[in-house]
């Protein structure tokens, strides 16, 4: 089997089947990130999920914090990893990539804006916030956190999935429960894509759901094209000055797309 470098250099735990996967359910939490490591911390063995009916203290992006009212999909898993503390941003792509696949079989034309959001119809549907335990320069534990507007009140920039369906007069996904289902088995989905084939295979695809790509972005005063993302998850950008033409890698967090 053909794997890259940066698996070669660790080698990825084997897959765990879902059937082993033990689903923890909850009225309110802080955050169910924050539960899971908790759980960890007990002595529970991953694969562990956490779901939430509303978080007092959900964890965005970047220190930001994700309103969590009744309503939306709050959940968090927990899988094994044995991976180059380099190759953290892995676990955003991979389940980016599981959800994306998952939900595009119920006829949602779903999106993904580098480096962790979920778009419908231009909009934000949700996020995804990955943390993880690194030691002597492995991450041993991962934790994948998934916040899905349902029902919930979003902001100008963002959607929920019940006011999309109403426009289309159709819904392909009958409940939240089913959505938290479809999204805990895509995130695994992912998982063991990742697994089995590494980060290139399937970076190849979700490079075909990026809506950034092609966009122009201006760094610094320069202007330059997103081309795609690199196997570090950093986002690359050719930057165009009259008679030349660089190519940069950008890592997660550096900087941020917007929305319209
Ligand atoms: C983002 O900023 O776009 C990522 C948001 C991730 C929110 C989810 S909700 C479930 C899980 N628990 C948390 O505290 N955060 C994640």
């Amino acid at each position: 089997m053909m794997l890259n470098q940066q698996l070669i250099a660790t080698n990825l735990s084997p897959p765990v089947p879902l059937d082993s996967l033990v689903i923890h359910v909850f009225e309110t939490v802080t955050s169910t990130n924050q539960i899971l490591w908790e759980l960890l911390d007990a002595g529970k063995k991953p694969p562990l999920v956490a779901i939430a009916a509303q978080q007092t203290a959900g964890r965005g992006q970047w220190g930001r914090s994700w309103y969590s009212p009744p309503g939306g999909l709050y959940l968090s898993l927990a899988l094994p990893f044995n991976l180059l503390a380099h190759n953290a941003p892995h676990l955003t792509l991979l389940s980016a990539w599981g959800i994306a696949k998952a939900l595009h079989k119920h006829n949602l034309p779903l999106k993904l804006k580098w480096p962790n959001d979920l778009i419908l119809e231009g909009r934000k549907l949700g996020g995804i916030k990955s943390e993880t335990r690194i030691q002597q320069g492995i991450i041993y534990q991962g934790i994948i956190g998934i916040g899905i507007n349902w029902d919930n009140p979003v902001p100008e920039t963002g959607i929920n999935l019940q006011s999309f369906f109403k426009t289309q007069n159709n819904s392909t996904i009958s409940s939240l429960e089913a959505l938290a289902a479809l999204t805990i088995q895509g995130v695994f989905e992912g998982y063991q894509y990742y697994c089995s084939q590494g980060i290139e295979w399937l970076l190849k695809d979700y490079l075909t759901m990026l809506e950034s790509l092609g966009r122009t972005v201006t760094i610094e005063g320069a202007r330059g094209i997103i081309t795609g993302v690199t196997p570090l998850g950093e986002l690359k950008v050719s930057l165009k000055a009259p008679g030349a033409k660089t190519e940069i890698h950008l890592p997660p967090g550096s900087i941020s797309l917007g929305y319209d």
